[in-house]
């Protein structure tokens, strides 16, 4: 059977398709059938990435309408297991805003050297982080975005190419994302989209560092600073709607860094904001979020860890 939010790979896709329906439908004719492997090599050759082994489906719909059947699938494809070529979805493109002003800038000088050319690129930013050695930088003349890098300067974190972790945070928000839209809470939760800016071979660093490809462009989600953000997550402003909504994307899209306020801070715009996303797909241990919470808040979010355990141990 097909489900939306498994993950496939594309023949097996179309075998489980074509499956689904021969088995449900009879009254399909067969020429329908034997045009389906016509239609799916053309899909594929047409429309799919060649490169990517692994899909997510997003969306399955059929409607029947007399003899007429309407048929629209969403899926998008998932990567970074292996060391496929980038799918072309994953790339910031030119026609993207962001990336005329990216291509100046970083035409004119090899500005993710170090800390000094980034500073004198205009960029601000943060030390690198404590565990992914992460730097966050924003620009004065790029509003709206954020940039997560990593410096020629610095050695490629757990011995693996940026592109790995970039490719990881974009499947966590596509993730988050669809369950988001799927189950309707753009009212509490948002993710910012990601993409991968492709740096200009030149200028190249010099000899002996540890040249980067790619940096990872996301929108800003114009977060509370992070004492307001822990404030007002330990507060009872925070509604059992949105403690509700943000548990039922953590568990299930199995984000065990988000429970902490740190990555899910909370947007000027009353939403919480999923910020990291790089790691997913992982057992959740919810309970660390009940220190950060407000007495009454703790009660609630107990009650829904209990639920979540107890259907755990029924699986
Ligand atoms: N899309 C974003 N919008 C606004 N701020 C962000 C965004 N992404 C990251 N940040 C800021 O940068 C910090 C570190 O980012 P994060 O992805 O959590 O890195 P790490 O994986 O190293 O923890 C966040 O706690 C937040 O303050
Ligand atoms: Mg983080």
């Amino acid at each position: 059977m097909l489900e939306e939010g498994s993950i496939v790979d594309l023949g097996s896709f179309f075998k489980r398709f074509l499956n689904f329906f021969r088995n449900s439908i009879q009254l399909i004719k067969l020429p329908f059938l034997e045009s389906f492997s016509t239609m799916y090599s053309y899909m594929r050759s047409k429309f799919f990435e060649k490169s990517a082994q692994k899909w997510l489906i997003l969306s399955i719909k059929a409607n029947f309408e007399g003899s007429l059947i309407l048929l629209a699938c969403q899926l998008i494809p998932l990567y970074g297991i292996s060391n496929e070529s980038i799918p072309y979805s994953y790339l910031l493109h030119d026609e993207h805003p962001v990336k005329p002003l990216l291509d100046a800038l970083f035409s004119s000088s090899r500005i993710i050297l170090n800390l000094d050319t980034l500073k004198e690129a205009g960029f601000t930013f943060s030390k690198p982080r404590k565990f992914t050695n992460l730097i966050v930088a924003k620009h004065p003349q790029i509003p709206g975005y954020i940039f997560k890098l990593y410096l020629d300067a610095q050695r490629f974190h757990k011995h693996k190419p940026e592109e790995h972790f970039w490719k990881l945070r974009i499947n966590g928000a596509a993730l988050i994302q669809h369950e988001i839209e799927t189950h309707h809470l753009q009212a509490y939760l948002k993710v910012p989209r990601k993409w991968m800016y492709k740096l200009p071979k030149f200028p190249s660093p010099p000899e002996g560092y540890m040249d980067k490809q790619y940096i990872l462009v996301e929108e800003d989600m114009d977060i509370l600073s992070e004492k307001d953000n822990e404030k007002f997550w330990n507060s009872s402003l925070v509604s059992l709607e949105h403690l509700q909504a943000v548990f039922y994307v953590i568990t299930r899209v199995g984000l065990s860094d988000c429970t902490k306020p740190d990555n899910i801070p909370f947007s000027k715009d009353g939403r919480i904001a999923f910020i990291d996303t790089q790691t997913h797909g992982r057992r959740v241990i919810t309970k660390r979020m009940l220190p950060w919470l407000s007495p009454e808040n703790q009660i609630f979010w107990k009650s829904l860890s209990h639920e979540y355990e107890v259907g755990i141990l029924k699986n």
